[in-house]
């Protein structure tokens, strides 16, 4: 492990270009759950039944209700030594992305700005018919399902499961997995795509990956280092 470490610390040292990619396990150590672990979100619940856009229409109330308890869970958590370090990586290098998968936000809140949210954000809401985006951290909601001025219903600005990524920030997070020297990618079970193909794809083009995860997952066998532990032990010995 030492000696993984002591590799990875060097090629970070000589990197111009460094892409992040995190996971719910960066977030555990705040006290957000996880989707698939032994306490994790998805066990209670089926993404099916709230997850989707046929969730959604079929029952505006459940999904809500399910993203109120989850915004409820969240407000009072602060980031972790793990988002602080990946904060602090931002400016170290000339050029830098965060892509995460995370809504929690916790990310900015370390101080992350150029941030790539591949599934969207907890605290944002989008009208169903205007589109509008707007931020909104009332916890709890007022008004179940929440409404907007227009009167249509408000949605989480969360990428539901059968929904596409923003094509904009999706062709941002390409260019960066491509053109990096060293990817890390942290607290993520690596087999939701498109985020799950990107570790590959970076490889592919030259990157050194560095991997932190306490278990291995799919990207374990070809990444360059794996650092078994937790992200918030692990990614401020990295910097
Ligand atoms: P998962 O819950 O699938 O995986 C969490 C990963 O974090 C696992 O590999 C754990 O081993 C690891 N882990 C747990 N604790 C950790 C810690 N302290 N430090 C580092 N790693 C730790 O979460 P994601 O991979 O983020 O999508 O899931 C991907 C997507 O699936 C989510 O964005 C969500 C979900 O469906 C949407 O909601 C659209």
């Amino acid at each position: 492990m030492t000696q993984d470490l002591d590799v990875a610390k060097k090629r970070l040292a000589v990197a111009h270009r460094v892409t992040v990619l995190t996971g719910a396990g960066v977030s555990a150590e705040s006290g957000v759950p996880t989707f698939r672990g032994a306490e994790g979100l998805w066990r209670n619940f089926r993404p099916e039944e709230l997850a989707t856009p046929q969730a959604f229409a079929n029952d505006p109330k459940l999904v809500w209700d399910w993203y109120d308890w989850r915004r409820g869970l969240i407000a009072p958590l602060n980031p972790n030594p793990g988002h602080v370090a990946i904060a602090k990586m931002e400016g170290q290098f000339p050029e830098f992305l965060l892509v995460t998968q995370n809504v929690d936000g916790l990310h900015r809140l370390a101080g992350n700005k150029k941030i790539a949210e591949l599934h969207g954000n907890i605290w944002f809401t989008r009208c169903t018919d205007e589109g509008t985006i707007a931020e909104n951290r009332q916890v709890p909601m007022p008004e179940i399902p929440p409404r907007c001025r227009c009167g249509a219903l408000l949605r989480p600005h969360i990428v539901w499961f059968g929904e596409s990524l923003d094509y904009d920030v999706f062709q941002s997070v390409l260019s960066a997995c491509r053109a990096c020297d060293v990817l890390v990618v942290a607290g993520t079970s690596s087999v939701v795509h498109p985020a799950a193909s990107l570790a590959g794809m970076a490889k592919d083009s030259g990157a050194f990956v560095i991997e932190v995860n306490p278990e291995e997952t799919p990207i374990t066998d070809f990444v360059d280092v794996h650092l078994r532990g937790k992200s918030g032990e692990m990614l401020p010995l990295l910097i």
